[in-house]
C-alpha cells in the first residue's frame, strides 16, 4: 500500500516534500513508509534526501503537569482567595516537589506574597505552562522563548525526527518489476527477458563462527603464562589414574587417614591395583611410616602393601609432584621449579560450589637450603602477578608439609580476606626416602582453577562453568580475561 502510494503519487507530482506529512495525509505509519522508501531507493526507483527536524517531547515531570496543572498554579489554588494561610499549613496540602517548585515559580510570577503567612496578590491566574505542554504533546510548534523556559525547567527534551523528501529515480516506474535474484537453471534459460537484481558488494557477510575457548581454559592459560614467566617447567599430568602409593603413601599420609576412605576418594574397580612400584623406595616408605627414621618417629602402625597398591582417581596433583621429585632424586641433584594445572577427583556431594572433579594449580621449587621465608617470598611474587598483593598466612596442617600455611588474600570487591590456597614445605619424611640430598628443601603450594575463574567471570554456580549444563552461548560470548583485573 505504501509502495503504491509513493509510486502513484510521483506519477503525477514532481516530488514528495516531506515523508512525515505524506504519512499523515495518506494515513500510513511513518516507519512503514520509511522502510518502503529505503527499499525503492535501493532499486533506484526513487531518489531521496534526508530531512531532520528537532521536535520536543514531554519528560515524565512535563507529562504530570500537563495532566495535573503546573506546581505554581497548584500552589496558587491552595492559597485561600481572601486572607492567608501559614506556610506550614500550605506545605501539608501539597506534594513536597510541587510545594518547592510552586513557591519559587509563584513567587517569581508575583502571584503570591510569601512569608510566614502566604496570601494571594492577584485574583486569577492562567496555567500557561500546562497549556503549552498540552500543545507540545499534540505536536504544535512554539516560540523560542517558551521552549527555552520549558526546557530549562526540564519539562521537555528535544528529539530528532528523521524523514525524507522523495523524487523519481533513474529506474522509476509506476509499478515495481519483480527482479530475478537467483541464478537458477530457469532464470538462465530466460535471461534475456528477465531483469536481474544487482549484487550488493557492500552487504555485510554472515559472521564466521570460529573456535571459542572455555573460561577455564582462558584462565588456565593466564596461570600457565605466569608460571612460565617465573621460570617454571610443566609437569606431565596426563594420568588421572594413580596408585594410592604415589597419591598418599609417598606423601607420608598414613593408611588410616580419613581421606583414604571410599567416601572421599574414588577407587578403581578395574584395574583395581597397580602392577609396578619402585621396590627399594617402597621399602623405605614402609619403614618411615611404621617406625620413622631420618629424625622422625613415624606413625607406629602396620603398613600394608595392598593398601598402597590400590588404584584411584588422583585426589590432588601433589601425586604428580611426588613422582617427579622421586625421579629427580634418581639423578645427580639439580634445582627445579615445577608447575601443573590439571584435573583431580574427590568423592563429594555436588552443590553450587563443589563438583566431584575440579582443576588444581600446583607449583613447587626444589633447591638446597630453601626456607619458609623463600616460600612466603615466592607466594607474594606469584600472587602479585595475579593482582593480589595483600596476603596473609595462617598455620595449617597437611600430612606431607611442615610447616603448612593457608594463604588468604584481601578481596577488594568483597571487602574481606578470602582463602586462596594452601602451601608448605615438604617433610623430610617424604623427601629423604626418595633419595634427595639432605640439605634439599621443597617449597610448594596449590589452589583451585575454578575459584578464581568464577570470581573473574561473575559465575556463582559451578555447574554453569563445568559439566553438561554449561550454556554454549556463554562460552561464545566470553570476553578475553586477564587474571587480576
Ligand atoms: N595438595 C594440597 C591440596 O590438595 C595443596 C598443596 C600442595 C599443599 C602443595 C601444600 C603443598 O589442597
Amino acid at each position: 500500500m505504501a509502495e503504491e502510494a509513493i509510486l502513484g503519487f510521483l506519477q503525477n507530482n514532481e516530488q514528495i516534500t516531506d515523508s512525515g506529512q505524506f504519512s499523515a495525509e495518506f494515513n500510513i505509519d511513518h516507519n512503514e513508509l520509511v522502510n518502503v522508501i529505503k527499499s525503492l531507493h535501493g532499486f533506484r526507483y526513487i531518489d531521496v534526501q534526508d530531512i531532520k527536524k528537532e521536535t520536543w517531547i514531554l519528560t515524565d515531570e512535563g507529562k504530570k503537569y500537563a495532566a495535573e496543572g503546573s506546581p505554581e498554579v497548584q500552589l496558587f489554588l491552595a492559597v485561600p482567595e481572601e486572607g492567608s494561610i501559614s506556610k506550614d499549613e500550605l506545605q501539608k496540602k501539597l506534594a513536597p516537589a510541587v510545594f518547592k517548585i510552586g513557591c519559587s515559580q509563584a513567587g517569581k510570577n508575583k502571584w503570591v506574597e510569601m512569608g510566614k503567612q502566604v496570601s494571594r496578590k492577584v485574583k486569577d491566574v492562567e496555567d500557561k505552562v500546562k497549556g503549552q505542554l498540552l500543545q507540545i504533546q499534540q505536536g504544535k510548534e512554539f516560540d523560542k522563548e517558551s521552549i527555552n523556559s520549558l526546557k530549562a525547567r526540564k519539562l521537555i527534551v528535544p528529539q530528532i525526527w528523521k524523514g525524507y523528501s522523495v523524487k523519481k529515480g533513474p529506474n522509476y516506474a509506476p509499478e515495481r518489476k519483480k527482479v530475478a535474484t537467483d541464478l537458477t537453471r530457469e532464470n538462465l534459460q530466460n535471461w534475456k527477458e528477465l531483469e536481474f537484481k544487482e549484487y550488493n558488494f557492500k552487504a555485510k557477510g554472515a559472521p564466521v563462527d570460529a573456535g571459542h575457548l572455555h573460561a577455564l581454559l582462558k584462565v588456565r592459560k593466564q596461570f600457565k603464562d605466569i608460571f612460565v614467566q617465573m621460570g617454571f617447567e610443566e609437569m606431565p599430568t596426563n594420568n588421572y589414574v594413580e596408585s594410592s602409593f604415589w597419591n598418599f603413601d609417598a606423601l607420608f599420609q598414613p593408611q588410616q587417614h580419613p581421606a583414604r576412605d571410599s567416601h572421599d576418594t574414588f577407587f578403581l574397580k578395574v584395574p583395581s591395583t597397580t602392577r609396578t612400584l619402585p621396590e627399594d623406595y617402597v621399602e623405605r616408605v614402609k619403614r618411615v611410616h611404621e617406625s620413622g627414621g631420618y629424625g622422625s618417629r613415624g606413625y607406629n602402625y602396620d603398613w600394608k602393601r595392598e593398601e598402597a597398591n590400590k588404584n584411584l582417581l588422583r585426589t590432588h596433583t601433589t601425586a604428580v609432584s611426588s613422582r617427579m621429585l622421586y625421579a629427580l632424586a634418581q639423578k645427580p641433584f639439580v634445582p627445579k621449579k615445577y608447575f601443573s594445572i590439571d584435573r583431580v577427583f574427590r568423592n563429594e556431594a555436588v552443590d553450587r560450589t563443589h563438583l566431584a572433579e575440579f582443576h588444581q594449580i600446583e607449583g613447587l621449587i626444589c633447591d638446597r637450603g630453601l626456607t619458609l621465608g623463600d616460600l612466603i617470598g615466592v607466594l607474594e611474587d606469584f600472587f602479585s602477578r595475579l593482582g593480589m598483593s595483600k596476603l596473609r598466612f595462617k598455620p595449617a596442617y597437611n600430612p606431607y608439609t611442615e610447616p603448612s600455611m593457608e594463604i588468604f588474600s584481601y578481596h577488594e570487591g568483597l571487602g574481606k580476606w578470602v582463602e586462596i590456597g594452601n602451601s608448605g614445605m615438604f617433610r623430610p619424611e617424604m623427601l629423604l626416602p626418595m633419595g634427595l640430598p639432605e640439605d634439599v628443601r621443597v617449597i610448594a603450594w596449590g589452589l583451585s582453577l575454578e575459584r578464581p575463574t568464577m570470581i573473574l567471570y561473575g559465575i556463582d554456580n559451578i555447574r554453569d562453568l563445568f559439566g553438561h549444563k554449561v550454556d554454549l552461548d556463554l562460552i561464545k560470548r566470553n570476553p578475553i580475561c586477564r587474571v587480576g583485573i
